[in-house]
């Protein structure tokens, strides 16, 4: 038997990168997934490539209401959530200076606040003995330049993993945190900058990561299944950094 059968999961942004390898690393083990994101060709494209039953859903994480509406679309189907990988973020990198309140609106919206309110509308459909795995960042641990609302917004992550852990115990749901270093996906191409720029960037970055290459997105996804089976049960309101060795040697 595999390791999800009769098991459902949702994972936000479930339709690239990280979120993507993740869905389809539980469909391997015989899970029924459930994506949101926000794009609807990489959802579809997403849906395809999982396929079986997977469910495709359109939330804006970073919009008011986002996780009721998500609760609702999931009660009116019946959905019952044995785990939740709560991976949708933005990467919003910027100068100290230079940052505006509306690039701090974004992060803090969808990172934090979109993440809270999702998981506290989504719990009422979770199973006893269900698992959360938020995703956070290594940014949360190190003082990298640019990175300071980024950094802020996974900060907050990894207490959520604690406190909800501790609300939710008498539910028999536990809350834990991935903490990424850097993953090759879609997100690099997303901050904006030039190609030039961004393999300027991509090589500073491999510099300092002790084994000299980025992480992929499957390396994340095998933390997340892990976190989310019952082998891991006695793991609570922990953190788990898996950053080839960046904040540690
Ligand atoms: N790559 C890294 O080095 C790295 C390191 C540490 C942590 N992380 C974290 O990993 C997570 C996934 O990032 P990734 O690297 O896999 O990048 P990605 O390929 O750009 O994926 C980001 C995902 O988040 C979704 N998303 C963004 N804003 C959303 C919103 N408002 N509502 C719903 N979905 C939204 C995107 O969906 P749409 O495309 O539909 O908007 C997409 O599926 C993020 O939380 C990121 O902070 C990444």
């Amino acid at each position: 038997m595999k390791r999800f059968e009769n098991k459902t999961i949702l994972v936000t942004g479930g339709n690239s990168g990280i979120g993507l390898s993740t869905a389809l690393a539980f469909a391997r083990e015989g899970a029924r997934v459930i994506i949101t994101g926000r794009d609807q060709a990489t959802l579809d494209a997403a849906r395809e490539q999982i396929g079986g039953a997977t469910l495709a859903l359109r939330n804006d994480q970073g919009a008011p209401g986002a996780g009721q509406t998500l609760a609702a679309q999931l009660s009116e189907r019946g959905v019952r959530l044995d785990a939740l990988f709560l991976n949708a973020g933005v990467a919003k990198f910027a100068p100290f200076e230079q940052i505006d309140e509306a690039l701090w609106d974004d992060t803090f919206n969808v990172n934090v606040k979109g993440a809270y309110f999702t998981i506290q509308a989504l719990t009422p459909l979770f199973n006893p003995g269900a698992a959360i795995v938020l995703n956070g960042s290594v940014n949360a641990r190190i003082g990298m330049p640019a990175s300071s609302v980024y950094a802020a917004s996974k900060a907050a992550l990894i207490t959520f993993a604690k406190t909800l852990s501790a609300e939710l115990l008498p539910r028999g749901v536990r809350v834990n945190v991935v903490s990424p270093g850097p993953v090759t996906t879609p997100l690099y191409g997303r901050l904006g900058l030039a190609p030039a720029d961004l393999t300027g960037m991509a090589a500073a970055i491999t510099e300092q990561i002790p084994l000299k290459r980025f992480g992929t997105p499957e390396e994340i996804a095998g933390a997340v299944l892990y976190l989310s089976a019952p082998e891991s049960a006695f793991i609570v309101g922990t953190e788990l950094i898996i950053d080839g060795g960046m904040t540690q040697l």
